[in-house]
């Protein structure tokens, strides 16, 4: 069935993907989202995603969304941005952010795609060292 091969699609993604609702509230969490965040669907579900990131975007992440739906100005949505997340360890990584917002049954929700940049940005700082 389609929904069967959409959820074996997604939980099989490399990259880590994420829903929200249109406060924040994650609803969905894929396997490889709960890899690099070390984190269960449990711990997450239900709580804003402001959790998985570190301050100052953690105080200002609800604003952010909250702006885009009063002004349509996205800074994200449709292009992409270099963030940093927050593991439940306390460690923080980087990654490659993409939003995109999917209207679905009458309610708007947004889906994020996490791509880990921490090899790449290990080996950038190893270049700078030996240069
Ligand atoms: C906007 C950071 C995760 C949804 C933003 C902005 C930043 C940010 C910096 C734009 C601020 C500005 O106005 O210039 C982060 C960080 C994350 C994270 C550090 C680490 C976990 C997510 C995820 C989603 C999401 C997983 C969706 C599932 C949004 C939305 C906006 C936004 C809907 C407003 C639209 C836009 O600006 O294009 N976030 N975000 N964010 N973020 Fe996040």
């Amino acid at each position: 069935e389609n929904t069967a091969l959409l959820k074996a699609i997604i939980d099989n993604a490399i990259d880590g993907i994420i829903t929200i609702d249109e406060h924040g509230i994650v609803e969905s969490i894929n396997p490889s989202a709960c890899k690099l965040f070390l984190c269960t669907p449990d711990a997450v579900i239900g709580k804003n995603i402001s959790v998985l990131m570190p301050p100052p975007d953690r105080q200002q992440h609800d604003e952010y969304i909250h702006r885009y739906q009063r002004t349509g100005v996205p800074h994200i949505i449709g292009m992409g941005r270099e963030v940093t997340g927050l593991r439940t360890d306390g460690t923080t990584f980087p990654f490659r952010l993409g939003v995109s917002q999917v209207s679905f049954a009458n309610r708007k929700i947004y889906t994020g795609f996490i791509h880990d940049l921490s090899r790449e940005k290990e080996a950038e700082e190893q270049l700078r060292e030996y240069a």
